[in-house]
């Protein structure tokens, strides 16, 4: 295990007694970890998810949604830090909502991550009751004690509600943290919608997948430069915060399509004639350079032959290069310094 903030939870995780929740964050999704008894895990990521359940884990996938837990019904809640604020404090709120009297809070993170500060606003919920390390110069490990009667609940940016939470001129966009870059629009994202004329050159595609749709824009903004009710739209999504917040922008503005949960499109059948992306580059706090590859061949699986993919990315990226594995034709048609759109056209299947 790589991770060096949950290596410090291991013990914790391996020895667990009584009922305990783990909350499997996204960093460790290389993990290979044999299931605990009397463990339950929740994830928010798919992928993990299906990771988790073929170790054996008995897990959730769902946007961190503790709605089934009962109150005070558990002894033990496991948890290394996640990369946003209010889902962080969503979920401290809610172990201590869940956990027993005298039931334990396991927190661990890095000092960059803000760790030192989600132990010392724990520990006021938690009236104080902590013990608290320092493995080394950067990460902490804190052990937090319900008490009878816990302190006032940490600012979660109302972390369950989907709201209005971006806007431009055609779209009121329903988000809400627990999606990356929730509440604002993606500059690249938008540099492809405003070359959406240079990217179709007239075309009209009849299936379209939006691969990595995040709560909608891309989805929105093409259907509505298509017609509304001219195409079909397929958009796909790892996380489930994306999903929830997608599938309720896609009943707002009456959007012909569907939303569907995936790991990069897994068990969605092509062939599309015009694929959007703009690929993720993160997993957690780590770059993963092989998500943009198991993107690429998802879109070359899924690609009509006739049709367009098109990728939106840094401009430093070397996609094209990656690209050559998968398709025949690639070209880059337009750049405006920051990001680049790049067109895949004629899928090599192997
Ligand atoms: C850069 S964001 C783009 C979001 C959206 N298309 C937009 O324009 O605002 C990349 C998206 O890829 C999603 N993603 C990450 N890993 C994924 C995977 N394995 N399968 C599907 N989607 C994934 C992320 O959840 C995120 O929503």
């Amino acid at each position: 295990m790589t991770d060096t903030a949950f290596n410090l939870l291991l013990p914790a995780l391996k020895q667990a007694k009584g009922d305990s929740l783990w909350i499997a964050d996204e960093n460790l999704l290389q993990a290979q970890l044999s299931s605990t008894t009397g463990v339950q895990a929740m994830t928010n990521r798919l992928d993990l998810y299906q990771a988790l359940n073929q170790q054996g884990w008995q897990s959730q996938f769902s946007d961190f949604d503790f709605s089934t837990l009962a109150d005070q019904s558990l002894d033990r809640v496991i948890y290394r830090v996640s990369k946003e604020k209010p889902v962080v404090h969503h979920i401290i709120n809610q172990a201590c909502r869940i956990l027993k009297t005298g039931g334990v809070l396991e927190l661990a993170g890095e000092k960059g991550e803000g760790i030192k500060s989600y132990i010392d606003k724990a520990k006021t919920l938690f009236g104080g009751q902590c013990n608290a390390d320092k493995a080394d110069r950067n990460y902490w490990h804190a052990r937090l004690t319900r008490p009878t009667t816990p302190g006032p609940a940490l600012d979660d940016s109302d972390y369950t509600n989907v709201r209005d939470a971006v806007s431009d001129e055609q779209f009121s966009f329903r988000s809400k943290p627990g999606l990356f870059g929730w509440n604002k629009v993606d500059k690249g994202s938008q540099f492809l919608i405003e070359q959406l004329d240079v990217l179709l050159n007239g075309q009209q595609p009849q299936r379209c997948l939006d691969l990595g749709c995040g709560y909608g824009y891309l989805s929105l903004h093409l259907a509505h430069y298509l017609g509304i009710q001219q195409c079909d739209i397929t958009a796909t999504d790892n996380n489930a915060a994306a999903i929830r917040c997608c599938q309720q922008n896609f009943e707002q503005q009456h959007i012909n399509g569907q939303v569907v949960a995936a790991n990069c499109a897994e068990g969605i059948s092509g062939p599309f004639d015009l694929i959007i992306c703009n690929p993720p580059f993160h997993t957690g706090f780590n770059v993963e350079n092989s998500l943009t590859d198991r993107f690429l061949a998802a879109a070359a699986a899924r690609l009509s032959t006739q049709g367009s993919a098109c990728f939106v990315v840094n401009k430093h990226i070397a996609l094209e290069k990656k690209a050559r594995h998968w398709f025949k034709t690639i070209d880059t048609c337009a750049d405006n310094g920051h990001f680049k759109l790049v067109r895949l056209r004629q899928p090599l299947r192997s």
